[in-house]
């Protein structure tokens, strides 16, 4: 079996590269672990930069999102219950984010992918790239523990997250990586009340840091700073909904409708990145590559980028053998996933509660935060980033 590009991953970064490139007329085949069922019930973000919502529209898979979606200009900060609002909109001139949750995103990149006749093959097994330092690169693998099976292609796209087999098939005396991981997690709820605010509010608190987001406007999305080894049992919504109440502060408690949870589960933070993101005929794109911690929304809008200089590159290629955007690859993604690295932890380090640090690390973080509510100079750069940065 031969394709052009076998893109192994089909969550956001592996189904948005594929639509690009059948779009274009460069076909692909795209491998994937688990079942379509598995990865389109995914809980994930939910905050879509300008850019991921431009490359979805590119593709023609914006319709939902259109419908559904919540263009949204501005989000609020929180000290001790005490808001502030960041007018995104007004600060960058215009721009927006989109609130949608990343599962819909996979839903519908994934239908949009099947009804064009993309080939996916989920539950596929033991896939493994093959020659990525040579020019006929292939990837085996297996489907119900059948024979196995073997593609050649030119290039191999490696879109499988974070716990995926392409980065290690980059060799470890090349690969370069560079990793924070956060002393806390993030206990995550999902629950059919309508949120507490038509905005999100990042909340800082003595007693750790709260989110409060949404996926509609019947739709709430919670979070709560948590140790890193809580046991979720300990959590019942009584006592998750006690605790947002007190964290978000009484003007946004006095908004909030509690209900029960239909998705509770605590998710690890880290800042992670592996260089480079190419080698060979291998590519890198989405958290195959990087990680960020869920503060600044960036991890799908990161991948949403790799893929767009990766699908640029790709096509100049078979359009006219040019290789130079191919060979700029990995310099190029990685300047923006270096800046948004920066902000993601950043802003993390402003919102969290280190069980580490004293008092005065506090008292830095407050007089922080209290500069951004009073300097319009502040509040630019946090909003800048936080739409998203220019692609180059
Ligand atoms: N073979 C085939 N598929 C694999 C393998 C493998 N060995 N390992 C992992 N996968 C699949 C996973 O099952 C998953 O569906 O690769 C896909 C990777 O998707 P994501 O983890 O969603 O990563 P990405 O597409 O880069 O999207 C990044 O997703 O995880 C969130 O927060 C992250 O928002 C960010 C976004
Ligand atoms: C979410 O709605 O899941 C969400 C929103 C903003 C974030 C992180 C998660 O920064």
């Amino acid at each position: 079996m031969r394709t052009k590009i076998v893109i192994v991953g089909a969550g956001p970064a592996g189904m948005l590269l594929s639509q690009i490139l059948q779009i274009s007329g460069i076909d692909c085949l795209v491998l994937e672990r688990k079942s379509r069922a598995y990865v389109e019930s995914r809980v994930r973000a939910g905050v879509l930069e300008q850019v991921t919502v431009d490359l979805l529209e590119r593709v023609g898979v914006a319709d939902r999102m259109r419908r559904e979606g919540l263009p949204h200009d501005g989000f609020n900060l929180a000290v001790d219950g005490e808001l502030f609002r960041i007018d995104m909109t007004g600060l960058t001139q215009g721009s927006k984010v989109m609130v949608y949750g990343q599962t819909e995103v996979t839903r519908d990149l994934i239908e949009a992918a099947l009804a064009r006749g993309t080939q996916v093959v989920f539950e596929a097994e033991d896939v493994t790239p093959h020659d990525i330092e040579g020019a006929q690169p292939f990837v085996t693998y297996r489907v119900a523990g059948g024979e196995t099976i073997r593609v050649d292609c030119d290039f191999i796209a490696g879109c499988d997250g974070f716990h995926g087999v392409c980065r290690n098939a980059i060799p470890e005396e090349i690969r370069r990586t560079f990793e924070r991981v956060y002393p806390f997690g993030w206990l995550g709820i999902l629950s059919e009340v309508p949120p507490c605010n038509h905005e999100l509010i990042y909340s800082n608190h003595e007693r750790g840091f709260a989110l409060a987001s949404m996926r509609s406007r019947t739709r709430s999305r919670y979070y709560i700073q948590c140790p890193i080894d809580e046991n979720l049992d300990d959590w019942p919504d009584e006592r998750i909904w006690d605790e947002l109440a007190i964290r978000l502060g009484d003007e946004a408690a006095a908004h909030i409708v509690r209900g029960p949870s239909f998705e509770k589960s605590i998710a690890p933070l880290r800042s992670f990145v592996s260089e480079p993101m190419r080698h060979g005929r291998l590519f890198l794109a989405g958290d195959a590559a990087h990680i960020v911690p869920p503060t600044g929304a960036k991890g799908l809008n990161l991948a949403a980028s790799d893929v767009h200089f990766l699908a640029e590159a790709m096509i100049a290629f078979y359009k006219d053998g040019a290789e130079d955007l191919l060979n700029d690859y990995s310099r190029k993604a990685l300047a923006r996933v270096w800046k948004a690295e920066r902000f993601s932890w950043w802003f993390t380090g402003i919102t969290h509660r280190f069980p580490d640090r004293n008092a005065f690390d506090r008292k830095m973080q407050v007089a922080e935060l209290d500069y951004i509510r009073h300097s319009h100079a502040a509040q630019i750069t946090v909003a800048e980033n936080y739409v998203g940065l220019p692609l180059e």
